[in-house]
C-alpha cells in the first residue's frame, strides 16, 4: 500500500512531465531530468511589445526535441500544444522552419518564471514550459505573428492531414501544395493563417506569370517582402501553377467546367476542417 502511495506520489510529479505524441498517439514522455539531456540550454529573448520589456528565459530549441525524437522534419505538418489550462492552439510547422523556438523551463537570473497576463491581468506561472520564439532581428509588427504560448505539458506532432476529396490532380496538388506551403500565413476564405493577406484577394491571381515570380522570388516583386521564398525543388513550378489553379477556381465561376458547386462546397470544407484544430479552442494572435 504505501509502494503504491509511493508511485502516485511519483506519478503526480510526472504530471509536469513533457509528453510527446505524434499523430494522437504517446511517443515519449520527459521528465525534467531527461528533458535537459536533450539538448544545450540556451538564453532566448522575449520582448514584450506592450510595455517594450524583455526578458530571458532559459531552455531547449524544438529542433534539438525533433532530433531526440527521431521525427523527420518534412513529414510534420503542424504541432498542437497541449497547456495544463486546457488551451490547445494549433500551429502549422512552417512556423518553426522559419524561426527558432524554444521550449523554456526557468527565466535567467533569479527571475520567477512568471510573466503578466494581459488577457487575465494576473501574473500566471509560465511552467511547466513557455514557448518563446528567437525574433530578436524582427520588426515587432512581425514578432506579434509568432505565439508565445505557455504552460506547456504536452506537444502532438501531426503529420497526417486531411486529403482534397476531388479527382482532379492538379487541383487536388494544389491544394496539398497551398497546405504545405501557404496556409500557416494566408487565409482563403477566411480560413487559415494570419500572417498575410487573404490569397483570394491577391490580384495576381489574375497573372500566372507574376504569381510565380512572386511566389518563388517575393524579394524581387517586393523589396519590403516578409514572405519566404517557395522551397527549391525539381517541379516547384508546376506545384506554384496548381496552387494558382486552386485558388482561380475557388476565386471566381470562371472554370465552372471544371468544378461544380458540389465539388467548390466539399472543398470549401476541407479548407475549414483544415483549419480548424482537431481539439481546443483555435489559436488566438496570442496566448496573453
Ligand atoms: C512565412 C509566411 C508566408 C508563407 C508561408 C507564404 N506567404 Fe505569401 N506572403 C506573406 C506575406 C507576409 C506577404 C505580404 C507581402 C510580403 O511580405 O511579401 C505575402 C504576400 C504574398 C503574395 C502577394 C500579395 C498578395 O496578397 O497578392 C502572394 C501572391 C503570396 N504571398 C502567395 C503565397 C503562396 C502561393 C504561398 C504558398 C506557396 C505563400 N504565399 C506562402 C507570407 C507568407
Amino acid at each position: 500500500m504505501y509502494l503504491l502511495k509511493f508511485f502516485l506520489f511519483l506519478f503526480s510529479f510526472n504530471a509536469l512531465a513533457l509528453v510527446v505524441y505524434q499523430d494522437g498517439k504517446f511517443i515519449k514522455s520527459y521528465n525534467r531530468e531527461q528533458f535537459l539531456k536533450i539538448g544545450e540550454s540556451e538564453k532566448v529573448k522575449f520582448l514584450n511589445h506592450i510595455n517594450n520589456k524583455s526578458s530571458t528565459y532559459i531552455g531547449i530549441s524544438i529542433n534539438d526535441l525533433i532530433k531526440d525524437l527521431k521525427l523527420n522534419k518534412s513529414d510534420i505538418e503542424e504541432v498542437v500544444f497541449e497547456c495544463l489550462n486546457g488551451y490547445q492552439p494549433f500551429l502549422n510547422f512552417q512556423l518553426f522552419q522559419n524561426r527558432d523556438a524554444y521550449l523554456t523551463y526557468k527565466s535567467a537570473g533569479a527571475k520567477p518564471f512568471t510573466r503578466f497576463s494581459q488577457k487575465t491581468k494576473e501574473i500566471v506561472n509560465l511552467g511547466p514550459y513557455y514557448l518563446v520564439w528567437k525574433l530578436d532581428d524582427l520588426h515587432y509588427k512581425h514578432r506579434l505573428k509568432y505565439s508565445s504560448i505557455y504552460k506547456i505539458q504536452g506537444i502532438n506532432f501531426k503529420t497526417k492531414l486531411f486529403k482534397l476529396p476531388l479527382k482532379d490532380s492538379t487541383l487536388s496538388d494544389g491544394f496539398s501544395t497551398y497546405k504545405r506551403y501557404c496556409i500557416s500565413c494566408h487565409k482563403i476564405k477566411n480560413q487559415g493563417g494570419t500572417l498575410s493577406s487573404e490569397l483570394l484577394d491577391s490580384k495576381y491571381l489574375r497573372n500566372e506569370v507574376q504569381f510565380i515570380q512572386y511566389v518563388t522570388n517575393p524579394l524581387g516583386m517586393n523589396p519590403q517582402s516578409e514572405m519566404l521564398p517557395f522551397p527549391d525543388f525539381q517541379n516547384k513550378i508546376y506545384k506554384i501553377k496548381h496552387v494558382f489553379q486552386l485558388l482561380n477556381v475557388l476565386r471566381s465561376a470562371k472554370n465552372k467546367e471544371k468544378l461544380n458547386k458540389k465539388d467548390i462546397n466539399e472543398l470549401n470544407k476541407v479548407i475549414k476542417e483544415f483549419s480548424t484544430p482537431t481539439f481546443g479552442k483555435p489559436l488566438e494572435p496570442e496566448n496573453i
